[in-house]
Parts: structure tokens; C-alpha cells; sequence
């Protein structure tokens, strides 16, 4: 089922067609038309022509009747209670609808068929939930529906918001890619809609990768770990050998100040 912007485009062109063509007899193509689960929905006449009965059919199926003699109009289940019309108009108002109205409805006023509508009974959309994964380039999001949605999934379009040009591109496309470089403390946000509402979840792309900063903290952690450990090997190596050295000249000088004479001995060499 093709529900773009050319099908409602098709569907107005068509529309004008049913009107300057009904009076021939000709029927039209019906109309998407959608609703939730719960709510109403109202599909509506031309409202051209002088109403002296109405009939609203589902496929074959009467749903609601009147004509000029009946004082109400009449329902048929599973519609009763759960329908309006109005009969200057001619509009039909479903309530509390359920899955099984789905169904191609059509009306005729004063026995001529006036329009046709195929219905499209939707679940509320849920929030998408976000997953994201990583290359050495790339964050690639990905949008998804909960798994135990399942309600015209084919009518749900994609769109993203985000700071980059690669996300506003991305028409009705489920994933995106960011470069790594770009700034990640931004929000990356994915609306899924149909065409009733629209859902969003976003999640902060630097989520999506190691922790940077904690990971260079180890590493800067790690080097001063080892250069303090060289700096006391060093000192100690130091400390050691300059105590050696000083044990060997004291007991160099024990040995040249028995051999010199006292004189010297006031006048040590630095
Ligand atoms: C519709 O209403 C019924 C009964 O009130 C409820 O059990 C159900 O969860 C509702 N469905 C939605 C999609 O709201
Ligand atoms: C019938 O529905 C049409 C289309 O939605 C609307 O323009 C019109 O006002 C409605 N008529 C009445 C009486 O509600
Ligand atoms: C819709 O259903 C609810 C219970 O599920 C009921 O209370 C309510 O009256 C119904 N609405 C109509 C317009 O029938
Ligand atoms: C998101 O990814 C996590 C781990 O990578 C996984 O456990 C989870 O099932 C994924 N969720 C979806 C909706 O794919
Ligand atoms: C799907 O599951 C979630 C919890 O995981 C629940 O809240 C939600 O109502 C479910 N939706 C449907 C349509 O079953
Ligand atoms: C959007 O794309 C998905 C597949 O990614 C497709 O099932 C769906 O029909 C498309 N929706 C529209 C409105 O084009
Ligand atoms: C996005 O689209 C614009 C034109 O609409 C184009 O100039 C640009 O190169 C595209 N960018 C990417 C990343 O595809
Ligand atoms: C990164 O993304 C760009 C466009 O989004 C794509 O052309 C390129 O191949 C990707 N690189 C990798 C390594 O996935």
C-alpha cells in the first residue's frame, strides 16, 4: 500500500474527479484515511449533493442508514452505539475504534455513490529505542522500533535531527553515520512517524564511545607511574654509590694522613 505524498496527491486529483464525475455513475477510488485505536475517526461526503437518504456500507455491510422517514438513523453491529452521522452532511464519526474496522467504507447519498475511503485502524507509536556502534571513522545510530510493535510498520517514516549534514540527509533511512571527529557531547535525536504522530528518542553520541578521558588518565597515571620508579632507581643507584665512593676515600685518607704530615691536614683538598 502506497501512502505517500503522491497517493494523497492521487486521492485529491481523484477526489475532484468523484465530483464533477458522480452525477455519471462513475465511482471513485477510495481514500486512505487513518485513526487510533480507542479514538474516532470521521470519514466525510462530498457533500455536494441534496441528501433525501444515506447508507454507509464497510465492504458490503451496512453500517448506518437514514432516510427522511426514519426519525433516527439505524446501526448495524458492530457499529451500534459506536457511531454518529450526521445527516445534513452526511458525515459518518466512528468511536472506540478497533482493528477489525479496518476496511474499505463508502457512502451513497440519495442512491448515488458518493466516497470511498479505505480505513486504517493504528496503534499509538511507541518511543524508538537508539543502539550505536563504532568504527575507527564512524558512530553509526541506529533507530528502532520495539520489537512487539507491529502496527503498519510500512506507514512509519524516519527522520533525525542532529548538528551534521549526514543527518539531515538521511530521508526515511533507519541508521545514520557521524564522523568521530565531530563534536560528540551533542544529541543525536530519531522521530519515527505515521500519519497520525510522531515519536522521538535521542541519546548523546559521546555515550557511544570508550571514555575518552578516563582511558588518557590511565595512560598519563601509568607514564608517572614509571618515571617516579626510574627517578628512585636513579636517586638510589646514586645514593649507593656515592656512599661506596665516600667509604673508599675515607679509608684512602686514613691511609695518606698516617704517611702526611700535620700540616696538610688544615689545609684539605676540596
Ligand atoms: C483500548 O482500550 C482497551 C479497553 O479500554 C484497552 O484494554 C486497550 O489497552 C486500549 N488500547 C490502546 C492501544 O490504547
Ligand atoms: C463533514 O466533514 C467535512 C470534511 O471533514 C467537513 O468539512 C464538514 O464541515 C463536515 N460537516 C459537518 C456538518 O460536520
Ligand atoms: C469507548 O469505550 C469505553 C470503554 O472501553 C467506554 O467507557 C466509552 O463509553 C466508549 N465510548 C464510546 C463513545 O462509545
Ligand atoms: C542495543 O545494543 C545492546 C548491546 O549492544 C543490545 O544488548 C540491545 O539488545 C540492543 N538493542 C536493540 C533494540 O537492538
Ligand atoms: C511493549 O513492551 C513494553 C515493555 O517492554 C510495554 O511497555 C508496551 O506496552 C508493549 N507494547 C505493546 C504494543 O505490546
Ligand atoms: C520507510 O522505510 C521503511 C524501510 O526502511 C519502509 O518499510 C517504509 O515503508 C518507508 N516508509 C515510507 C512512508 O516510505
Ligand atoms: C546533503 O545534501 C546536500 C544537498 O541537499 C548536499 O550538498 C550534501 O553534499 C549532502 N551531504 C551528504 C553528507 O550527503
Ligand atoms: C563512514 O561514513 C561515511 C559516510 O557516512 C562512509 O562513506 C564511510 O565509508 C564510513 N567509513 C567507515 C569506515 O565505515
Amino acid at each position: 500500500m502506497h501512502a505517500g505524498r503522491d497517493g494523497l496527491l492521487a486521492a485529491g486529483i481523484l477526489g475532484v474527479a468523484c465530483l464533477v464525475l458522480h452525477l455519471d455513475f462513475i465511482s471513485c477510488v477510495s481514500q486512505p484515511i487513518y485513526g487510533t485505536v480507542n479514538m474516532s475517526v470521521t470519514l466525510y461526503t462530498s457533500g455536494s449533493i441534496p441528501i433525501k437518504d444515506i447508507m454507509w456500507r464497510k465492504k458490503k455491510d451496512k453500517v448506518v442508514e437514514w432516510d427522511e422517514e426514519l426519525l433516527k438513523p439505524r446501526a448495524y453491529p458492530p457499529f451500534v452505539d459506536r457511531v454518529h452521522l450526521d445527516v445534513t452532511s452526511g458525515n459518518l464519526t466512528i468511536f472506540n475504534l478497533t482493528s477489525s474496522d479496518e476496511e474499505d467504507y463508502e457512502v451513497e447519498l440519495s442512491s448515488i455513490t458518493d466516497t470511498k475511503f479505505t480505513l486504517y485502524v493504528i496503534e499509538p507509536l511507541p518511543f524508538p529505542t537508539l543502539n550505536c556502534t563504532f568504527t575507527a571513522e564512524n558512530i553509526t545510530v541506529r533507530c528502532r522500533i520495539p520489537e512487539n510493535y507491529s502496527s503498519h510498520i510500512n506507514l512509519i517514516k524516519y527522520s533525525w535531527n542532529c548538528f551534521s549534514e549526514q543527518c539531515q540527509n538521511s530521508t526515511n533511512s533507519s541508521e545514520v553515520s557521524i564522523k568521530r571527529e565531530s563534536d560528540l557531547s551533542q544529541e543525536i535525536q530519531c522521530i519515527i512517524s505515521n500519519p497520525l504522530s510522531k515519536q522521538a528518542s535521542s541519546l548523546v553520541l559521546a555515550t557511544c564511545v570508550p571514555d575518552n578521558s578516563r582511558h588518557s588518565f590511565v595512560i598519563i597515571a601509568a607514564v608517572l607511574f614509571v618515571v617516579i620508579l626510574a627517578m628512585f632507581v636513579w636517586l638510589y643507584k646514586r645514593d649507593f654509590l656515592k656512599r661506596g665512593g665516600e667509604r673508599d676515600r675515607t679509608e684512602k685518607e686514613a691511609i695518606n694522613d698516617r704517611n702526611s704530615d700535620p700540616t696538610s691536614r688544615l689545609h684539605p683538598t676540596p
